[in-house]
């Protein structure tokens, strides 16, 4: 796989190196880097003033659909933070729109799908054939790419096939998940179609996402941990797979991420994906043996540790680093999303800490020859 991030030092900026640039690439990659590259699920959202400030004025659909206030929102996020990765500020759903299946988002209910998909019908009038009504998310792409060079790793993002057809199929989030399985178990060509049609629309999607500059795609399987192992392997994982090897054949590492799934992680490794993004309820060290060393990893610091006092969160973030056991390919992020009113100074001190680890380490190397 070439190594795409390793793009020349842009010109004139004195903060430009290539090492810089690729770390968080490079340990997309499992090659060593100087230190742990760290970034947040969900760093742009509602715990940030800058972001409240603008969702005053702006929907979040009008964000993802105006490129030069997503790529700003993308952009402030990670420079407040100071983080190695920059993911484009746009939501899971999107894609259904172009697909025909329009929906919103309701105060305090997250997203609604208003016509979910049902029968075998509904699935066969889902178009295939309007991704390049995406173009917004690579305009988006562009400018934070031309934004920050090669400084910042550059995420775009899509749902894994499972996770958006449980959306399209429940018409939102859910507990259990019954319309969803209910095609699954019982009009498998219906749920092949849809998964199929989903492939076809990602793999367009990320894409355009790659072209505008995108250097790694991470795929969120949110919930696929909702489903048992046997039920992930016949009905989940082929298109994850299909989805996955698209991706990399653009030359562009995966992240493949869900939640709740310990039980899956070697099935999900087996898709390929450079990096398994890992939830916190797990060990990494156990995680990362489960998924085999082959893999990078991704987390898997607990979400909520952000509102503990700050000796709390420092044990954990060591916990996390330490658990690494300082092998190539471990990328340092949450087990899921930041969740509103998480004090981001207690964000930006975990990047402090992050940091302050390896020197440390590299101090005592030092020390004892
Ligand atoms: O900084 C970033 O991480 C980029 C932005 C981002 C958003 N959504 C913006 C957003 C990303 C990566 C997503 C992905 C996403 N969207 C996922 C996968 C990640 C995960 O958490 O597992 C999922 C499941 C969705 C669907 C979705 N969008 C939900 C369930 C919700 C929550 C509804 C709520 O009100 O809490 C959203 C809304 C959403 N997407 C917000 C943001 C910042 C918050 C709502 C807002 O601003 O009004």
């Amino acid at each position: 796989m070439d190594l795409k991030n390793l793009k020349p030092a842009g010109a004139g900026d004195p903060t430009d190196t290539i090492l810089d640039g690729s770390r968080f690439v490079r340990a997309c990659l499992r090659k060593p880097v100087d230190r742990t590259p760290v970034w947040f699920l969900r760093q742009a959202g509602r715990y940030m003033q800058e972001y409240r400030d603008i969702r005053k004025h702006h929907t979040l659909v009008e964000i993802c659909k105006q490129p030069d206030i997503a790529a700003e929102v993308t952009i402030t996020a990670a420079e407040k933070l100071g983080v190695d990765a920059a993911i484009i500020f746009a939501d899971l759903l999107l894609p259904l729109e172009p697909m025909g299946l329009p929906f919103e988002f309701q105060a305090g209910e997250g997203p609604v799908v208003h016509h979910p998909v049902r029968t075998a019908d509904d699935v066969k009038a889902l178009r295939t054939d309007r991704t390049d009504e995406l173009a917004y998310v690579a305009r988006a792409i562009q400018k934070v790419a031309s934004h920050f060079r090669n400084r910042l790793g550059i995420i775009g993002f899509c749902g894994a096939p499972y996770t958006l057809a449980s959306y399209m199929i429940e018409g939102g989030g859910s507990r259990n998940y019954i319309h969803t399985k209910q095609m699954m178990y019982g009009e498998p060509l219906a749920w092949n179609s849809l998964l199929d049609k989903l492939v076809a629309v990602l793999t367009e999607y990320c894409r355009l996402q790659v072209l505008a500059g995108a250097d790694v795609i991470q795929i969120f399987d949110s919930w696929v941990g909702s489903l048992a192992l046997s039920d992930y392997r016949d009905y989940a994982f082929e298109a994850s797979k299909r989805l996955v090897r698209a991706v990399q054949a653009m030359g562009v590492p995966v992240i493949y991420f869900g939640v709740e799934t310990a039980g899956l992680l070697s099935a999900m490794a087996e898709t390929g994906a450079d990096v398994i993004g890992l939830d916190w309820r797990q060990p990494l060290d156990e995680g990362w043996r489960a998924v085999g060393y082959s893999h990078a990893v991704q987390g898997n610091l607990d979400p909520i540790t952000l509102f503990a006092p700050l000796e709390v969160l420092e044990k954990r973030v060591r916990e996390v680093l330490r658990s690494a056991g300082g092998r190539p390919g471990h990328i340092f992020n949450l087990g899921h999303g930041i969740v509103p009113n998480t004090p981001v100074e207690n964000v930006q001190a975990v990047v402090r800490m992050v940091r302050e680890f390896h020197q440390e380490k590299a101090r005592l190397e030092l020390a004892n020859g």
